[in-house]
């Protein structure tokens, strides 16, 4: 039966992804296309992605204040915030960081199944856990947005001072510096955060989401 997960005593000893037996899945009849048609949008995943420092939260704010101004519902998640409660069990390890990355992935489907438009600012700089996301919810939902940014701009902006502490040796695994990137091979937007300015960034974002349908024409101009 789809959806219905039980405990079977052929997949006794196998590890389960789900390690909860004898949930059922309960159907909503306020389904996500009653929402998106009451909203007057359809729902998204847009994922910020990109180095500290490179912008991703400011833009992703940007974003949502414009979307908010016209009429969207919107929601952002950012990293530093996360940390401090959902996920402040999490170190940078890249374990945990799939982890990190595993639940916002999963917060942010939910949220679209909410009919709201989640935007996520996380590093996420491992490729496989930025597809895992993507292949978590339908073709079209998950657009990922490149804040690209070199390390140096990032480096000298150092906004939190972490750059220069890493390099220091006194924070380990630190991306950029002794943690890779992993640029992603084809996203759906790639924004120059290190070069153009917020307002053109902003514009670029916007009209993905009317080249998607995702909000229509009148309403983004
Ligand atoms: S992610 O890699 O798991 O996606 P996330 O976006 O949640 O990272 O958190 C990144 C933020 O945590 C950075 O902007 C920075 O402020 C802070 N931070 C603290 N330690 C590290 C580290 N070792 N590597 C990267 N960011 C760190």
């Amino acid at each position: 039966m789809p959806g219905l997960i039980t405990a079977d005593s052929d997949l006794e000893g196998k590890e389960l992804t789900e390690k909860s037996s004898n949930v059922v899945w309960h159907h909503a009849t306020v389904t996500r296309e009653r929402r998106e048609r009451q909203n007057g949008h359809r729902s998204v995943i847009l994922w910020f992605t990109g180095l500290s420092g490179a912008g991703k939260s400011t833009l992703a704010h940007a974003t949502e204040e414009r979307l908010h101004q016209m009429g969207c519902r919107t929601f952002v998640f950012d990293g530093d915030n996360v940390r401090h409660g959902l996920c402040s069990d999490l170190t940078f390890s890249a374990r945990d960081r799939e982890e990190n990355i595993r639940r916002i992935g999963e917060m942010a489907k939910l949220f679209t199944e909410a009919g709201v438009m989640a935007l996520t600012a996380f590093i996420s700089p491992f490729r496989k856990d930025r597809e895992r996301v993507r292949s978590l919810v339908p073709h079209g939902d998950f657009l990922e947005i490149y804040c690209k940014c070199g390390l140096e701009v990032c480096e000298q902006r150092d906004v939190k001072g972490l750059y220069k502490r890493a390099r220091a040796g006194e924070i380990k695994d630190f991306t950029g510096i002794s943690s890779p990137y992993e640029e992603p091979d084809d996203p759906e937007l790639v924004v120059e955060t290190g070069t153009e300015s917020l307002d053109a960034s902003v514009d670029k974002v916007i009209a993905l989401l009317r080249e998607r349908g995702i909000v229509d024409q009148a309403a983004a101009e």
